[in-house]
């Protein structure tokens, strides 16, 4: 067990205080951050921790709440109700980026929606040394299996991320021209395992038929996705997924494909230098009914993703660009553009807006029609980290 280990490197064996008293001069301290410069882990511990390595400053600094093994201190050793998170438990631990819990342990739990019982070490500890804590962190997890919180890039507004998701997303989308026909989904994605990801999507259509205006079902989507490879030090995660489009659609309202078909594709997220990322998917679309024309695409999406202050909301702009073929006789390939930005509406980062226009630059719609501009949004939940109305 990690508590009999020397983990503070000086050759002397700490063992674990979960006692009251270290619980409430922390708690105290969460209630009131010492003024910079103060020397808080310093004066508990009566050594310098200047150039101490990072399990020597989580030792004195953070273990008081989180554990020296890093899995949290009990209720009944702590002065106050919160659970303290287990850094061991990958499944939570992997899925948190580093600037995130920098930002938790440098401006304190609120300033990602947490608790204040998650004191602010502003002050105390520079980020330099709270980028080494968080290096011995990641110790804790030990099983590199789980792609890491870095790599789920910003959801683009069609490109399948890589990164396997518990969300769930809702979309709409509005022609701008035409007959104003609107769409709508319901995605639900969740987990299994470190790497894997099921999905269902269930979409609603609305079209304006001379007076009437029909709606239903759209096609429902199945899919499941698999990353095969990940590594947070090239900044690279690749997947690959197959989805059944069900026709649960009514098709002579214009909503969904006369039969079901299969699809198979092949998803990238690639970290850029300067927080930029870039995100691609290639997909094939196979129908199960006659009439049906094999389709393929591809879909490529730059972004960079900007910090509102220093501890602040995401921004992210991306431009996407959508190429898609079928396979016919007489059928040209069309593309579309989609600027588009992405926003954190909520103060934990985890409820995000996307809002973006789709603007067909080439090709019609098969029936020698211009395809119209459309609107595309969505909202989602990472409901993994909270419910809708946590973190606010
Ligand atoms: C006074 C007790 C206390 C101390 C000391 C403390 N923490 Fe915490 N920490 C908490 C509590 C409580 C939570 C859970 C907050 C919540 O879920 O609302 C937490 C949560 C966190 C989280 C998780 C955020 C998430 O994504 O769920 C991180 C990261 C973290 N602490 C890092 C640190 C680091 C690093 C240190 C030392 C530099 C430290 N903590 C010291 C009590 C403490």
């Amino acid at each position: 067990m990690v508590a009999e280990e020397d983990v503070t490197g000086s050759g002397e064996i700490r063992a674990p205080r979960p006692c009251l008293i270290t619980a409430v001069v922390a708690f105290q301290f969460a209630l009131a951050p010492p003024a910079a410069g103060a020397q808080f882990p310093q004066a508990a511990n009566g050594e310098d921790l200047a150039d101490a390595p990072g399990d020597a400053i989580y030792a004195a600094s953070c273990a008081n709440c989180h554990g020296l093994d890093g899995t949290g201190l009990a209720p009944s050793l702590l002065a106050f109700e919160e659970e303290v998170p287990d850094f061991t438990d990958c499944d939570f631990a992997a899925r948190e980026p580093d600037a995130d819990w920098i930002a938790v342990a440098h401006e304190g739990g609120p300033v990602r929606g947490f608790s204040e019982m998650m004191p602010a070490f502003r002050g105390a500890l520079t980020e330099e040394q709270l980028t080494r804590v968080m290096g011995y962190i990641r110790t804790l997890c030990t099983d590199d299996n789980w792609p890491r919180g870095e790599l789920n890039l910003p959801r683009p507004l069609l490109t399948e991320k890589a990164y396997p998701e518990d969300e769930w997303v809702v979309e709409l989308g509005v022609d701008l021209e035409s007959d104003g026909g609107t769409s709508a989904a319901y995605v639900y994605e969740q987990r299994f395992g470190p790497r894997s990801q099921v999905e269902i999507v269930i979409p609603y259509g609305w079209r304006r038929d001379g007076a009437d205006l029909r709606h239903g079902l759209g096609d429902a989507v199945v899919g499941v996705k698999h990353a095969l490879y990940h590594d947070l030090d090239v900044g690279t995660i690749f997947s690959i997924g197959g989805e059944a489009i069900l026709s649960t659609g009514d098709e002579s309202v214009g909503l969904g494909a006369p039969g079901s078909a299969l699809e198979a594709f092949a998803s990238l997220g690639q970290i850029l230098p300067g927080d930029a990322f870039l995100q691609a998917q290639a997909g094939y679309k196979a129908p199960l009914y006659e009439s049906g024309a094999n389709e393929g695409f591809g879909r490529v999406v730059l972004g960079r993703s900007f910090t509102q202050g220093e501890w602040g909301r995401a921004w992210t702009p991306m431009l996407e660009m959508q190429v898609e073929h079928h396979f016919e006789p007489g059928s040209e390939p069309h593309f579309d553009l989609l600027p588009q930005m992405q926003i954190a509406l909520n103060t934990r980062q985890h409820v995000l807006a996307n809002i973006g226009v789709l603007v067909p630059v080439g090709g019609d719609d098969g029936h020698g029609h211009a395809r119209p501009v459309r609107l595309l949004t969505y909202i989602l939940l990472d409901w993994f980290d909270g419910g809708f109305f946590e973190g606010w």
